[in-house]
């Protein structure tokens, strides 16, 4: 894990108004120093209505902090009343984006058809895309989690160059340890995220799969972080509910210290 620079990319979801997101975003980058975030990429994901917020407090103070959206359109511009478009996401100076985000698929009914098409919209307008795979209680009961996470990988990156699925970002999110205080074991999170790097490799060679970054997200705080990130296929994390205190989110992002 160690030539793949860790990413700890906070996921906003849908708090904080755009005051609140500058306040959080000066906080994070007055708690960390350059050094600390050159060793980490930090990445925020603040709703839409933030990210004009986010990029003038990042170019004005040169923050060496990354941000992205939640979401993106399938579709490039017209008629989708409510949808945002990736050119919208490049203007603004977006880096990241997530695709097929569990609530996402869960409130919105994406399926695997569509977060292959956002994926695919983020490269299309120089973005990264996040793509967020995991299992819910059921699945993982019945032992289903390896192969329920494979074939979202595969569905999601359907159709990429090789050279794209490199750059790309896989989370591994089990559904049953978001918000809910269950953290998967560092042993569970590195048995998934394993997987899918192997998975990877054996369809786009080693170079790919060496490069490509795995994060674990569900319930990660700086109590459990540094066991999680212990783990060999383990590159950085999707962190929800403790992204929100800037403290909090600095301390995940020393997790070496
Ligand atoms: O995308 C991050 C996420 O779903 C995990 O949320 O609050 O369990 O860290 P949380």
């Amino acid at each position: 894990a160690d030539a793949r620079r860790p990413l700890m990319a906070g996921n906003w979801k849908m708090n904080l108004n755009h005051f609140e997101a500058n306040l959080l975003v000066q906080k994070l980058a007055a708690g960390l120093t350059e050094q600390q975030l050159t060793d980490v990429e930090v990445a925020v994901l603040p709703p839409f209505t933030d990210l004009r917020t986010v990029q003038t407090a990042v170019d004005g103070d040169k923050l060496q902090i990354e941000y992205g959206a939640q979401d993106i359109s399938q579709h490039k511009s017209g008629a989708y009343t409510g949808e945002i478009a990736g050119s919208m996401l490049e203007k603004l100076g977006c880096t990241y984006v997530l695709a097929g985000h569990s609530e996402r698929r869960e409130y919105h009914n994406e399926d695997d058809a569509i977060v292959n098409a956002k994926v695919k919209a983020a490269f299309a307008s120089n973005l990264t895309p996040i793509l967020c795979v995991g299992e819910g209680l059921s699945v993982r009961e019945a032992n289903g989690h390896c192969a329920h996470c494979a074939s979202q990988l595969d569905a999601g990156l359907a159709g990429l160059k090789p050279e794209q699925v490199k750059q790309i970002v896989v989370a591994y999110e089990p559904v049953w340890a978001i918000g809910t205080g269950k953290t998967a074991t560092p042993e569970d999170a590195q048995e998934v995220c394993g997987e899918l790097r192997a998975r990877i490799t054996e369809k786009y060679g080693d170079e790919v799969g060496n490069a490509v970054r795995i994060l674990y997200g569900g319930s990660v705080k700086a109590a459990n972080i540094a066991a999680i990130m212990a783990k060999p296929d383990v590159d950085g994390a999707l962190i929800g509910g403790a992204s929100l205190d800037a403290e909090e989110f600095a301390s995940i992002v020393r997790f070496r210290e």
